[in-house]
């Protein structure tokens, strides 16, 4: 957790600059593109020149929705954004999603935005909803999107970025210790008296980096004495505390407080997204690193538990080879 004065230098006074990287020609997919930092995202990088951004969301009416309002504002082409119907708690609509991507021409960037933040508890693939959603859907995406980003960097010689958004609450994030390490880590939270809601969201984000830890050492790991010659970039980033739908859920007195503190501290949907879109230009020397206020953060002790990390990832694989056999194979697939 950023220290107290941390918080408020990033929230109240760090200056983060319009990002001025080029997406010309350019192909993006975002998900949760409908709302908040996603929404955001799209039109930096439409300013910036992509070509085709994509749009993942849950709801096509509201992608639509979204579509127009952008266009409007920004004047773009209508061909620019397309929304393809994309619900992380369901393995079938990634399928569709994923068909639908590797049937395009090109994959310069993803950006694995969707999430959530709930309120109350319930079960989706066999566990609490938040990391079902944040951890599992997410990279049953993400792995199914990798050969993709991978045959653009041979064929066209540019350097892909999947960039995921997490948040810097990962480091405040309470991992069951006492439970030993032998335990399925999905399945204890499919037990409601085992889940904190407070925390879910933290671990959610906490396993969102053991995993990316993990998978870019897999893809394209960084060696300087054998530097691949058309690797892609696999990081994260932390977009600050933003004004977004995130907890909307929220009721009675914890929504009041919410909303105050939000309406004092948070910064604009806009001013993180410049943190988005940097993160997914920021090249080779961020490939398998966390960004926050604009620049590499070195993880906290709590990321950098080895152990953890490859057993957490050990876990995710299990659950994502249940949900969809012979997905790992789209790693193995990447690996040059
Ligand atoms: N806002 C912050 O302060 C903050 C700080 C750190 C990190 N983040 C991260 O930023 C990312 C974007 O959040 P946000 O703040 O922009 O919140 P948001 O306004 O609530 O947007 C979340 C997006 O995710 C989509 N989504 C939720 N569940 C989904 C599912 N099952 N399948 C597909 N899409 C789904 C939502 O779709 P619907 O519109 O259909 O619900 C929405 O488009 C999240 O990963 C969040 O954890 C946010």
């Amino acid at each position: 957790m950023p220290s107290l004065s941390d918080f408020l230098y990033t929230q109240l006074v760090l200056r983060i600059p319009k990002p001025s990287a080029s997406f010309t020609s350019k192909t993006v997919i975002i998900t949760g593109a409908n709302a908040g930092l996603g929404k955001e995202t799209a039109q930096h990088m439409i300013r910036l020149g992509a070509s085709k951004v994509i749009f993942g969301c849950r709801s096509p009416v509201r992608g639509e929705q979204a579509k127009r309002e952008i266009e409007r504002l920004l004047k773009c082409r209508a061909d620019i954004i397309t929304v393809w119907e994309l619900d992380l708690e369901s393995p079938a609509s990634i399928r569709r999603f994923v068909d639908q991507a590797n049937a395009l021409p090109r994959l310069d960037v993803v950006i694995n935005n969707a999430g959530v933040h709930v309120a109350s508890y319930t079960v989706v693939y066999d566990t609490e909803r938040t990391l079902a959603v944040n951890d599992i859907g997410t990279f049953l995406l993400a792995l199914q999107l990798l050969p993709k980003l991978k045959e653009t960097a041979r064929k066209h010689g540019v350097t892909p970025h999947m960039t995921t958004v997490s948040s810097a609450l990962y480091d405040i994030a309470k991992y069951p210790e006492s439970r030993g390490d032998d335990m399925d880590i999905f399945a204890w939270f499919k037990d409601e008296a085992h889940v904190n809601l407070m925390n879910q969201y933290n671990l959610s984000k906490l396993f969102q980096l053991y995993i990316i830890i993990k998978l870019s050492a897999i893809v394209d790991p960084i060696d300087a004495d054998n530097p691949n010659p058309n690797p892609i970039v696999i990081n994260s980033l932390d977009p600050c505390f933003c004004k977004t739908g995130l907890s909307g859920d929220l009721t009675g007195a914890p929504k009041v407080f919410f909303s105050i503190f939000r309406a004092i501290f948070a910064r604009t949907a806009e001013e993180g997204a410049r943190l988005v879109v940097q993160a997914a230009s920021a090249g080779r020397e961020t490939h398998g690193l966390y960004l926050r206020a604009g620049a590499v953060q070195k993880y906290a002790p709590i990321a950098q538990d080895e152990k953890r990390v490859s057993y957490v990832w050990d876990q995710l694989c299990q659950r994502l080879e249940k949900l969809q056999p012979g997905v790992l194979t789209n790693i193995q697939a990447v690996k040059s």
